[in-house]
């Protein structure tokens, strides 16, 4: 379903991204690892096209994204949770989840029956929410755009144990039902079993793509420095 193919990104001068390869099928879990200032945050900005590549393809349902306005991007079927959530502040998380409905299987009581928290909060203001919460609540919100793919950028990064395992399980929950998924998490343990396919960024280029099940240790002391 997203086809990205050799692309190269800039921020200004500064080359971030030297030849990014990668690709989503429909209802895979896709992982996309490296360590840190690898290029993963900017490979989503670039297929968002909030930090438009300079050169290669990206093609999304056999449409080029390739240079649409990030609005149009959304529109063509895919949902961002960035890297540090963002939530409208002075919203209410009901009207958070409510302000990007669009029609399909996920509607608000699919999304609060996955995270109860959010049903417990409704009212509430989202810059009351704790972090977990208001990630649980940027999760709910690409999830009522009802994206074809979703994209998770570190949902799950500097969380409280107990609300990153709230997260996982949703997570699982959305495998389970076939939700195809791009996924960045630097927690290998719960992001391996979840993972139908890997690929691997060093230094901007797509270094190695497989299954979970060939990541050996040669590779990932390489690339992971685990
Ligand atoms: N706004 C920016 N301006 C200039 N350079 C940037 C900017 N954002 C990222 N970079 C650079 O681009 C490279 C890739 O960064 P990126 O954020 O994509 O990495 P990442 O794999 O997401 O890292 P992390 O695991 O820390 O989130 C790094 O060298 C980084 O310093
Ligand atoms: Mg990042």
């Amino acid at each position: 379903m997203l086809n990205v193919t050799a692309i190269e990104t800039f921020y200004g001068p500064s080359q971030a991204l030297f030849g990014v390869d990668l690709s989503v099928q429909a209802g895979e879990m896709m992982a996309l690892m490296g360590r840190n200032g690898m290029g993963k945050t900017t490979t989503i900005r670039s297929i968002f096209g909030l930090t438009p590549p300079r050169r290669g393809s990206i093609t999304f349902e056999l449409q080029e994204l390739h240079r649409l306005p990030s609005y149009r991007i959304a529109q063509a079927g895919l949902g961002l949770v960035p890297e540090g959530r963002r939530c409208f502040a002075n919203l209410s998380v009901r009207e958070n989840l409510l302000v990007t409905a669009r029609s399909g299987r996920w509607n608000l009581a699919r999304v609060e029956s996955l995270f109860p928290r959010l049903a417990e909060r409704r009212q509430q203001m989202a810059n009351t929410l704790s972090g977990g919460e208001q990630q649980m609540l940027a999760i709910g919100r690409a999830l009522m755009t009802n994206p074809s793919l979703l994209v998770l950028d570190e949902a799950t990064e500097g969380l409280a144990p107990v609300i990153r395992q709230e997260i996982w399980a949703a997570i699982r929950a959305l495998k389970a039902e076939g939700q195809s998924t791009l996924i960045v998490d630097k927690s290998l343990a719960e992001l391996l079993p979840v993972a139908d396919r890997c690929t691997i960024l060093e230094k901007g280029r797509t270094v190695w793509t497989g299954e979970p099940g060939a990541l050996d240790d040669t590779i990932r002391d390489r690339y992971l420095g685990v």
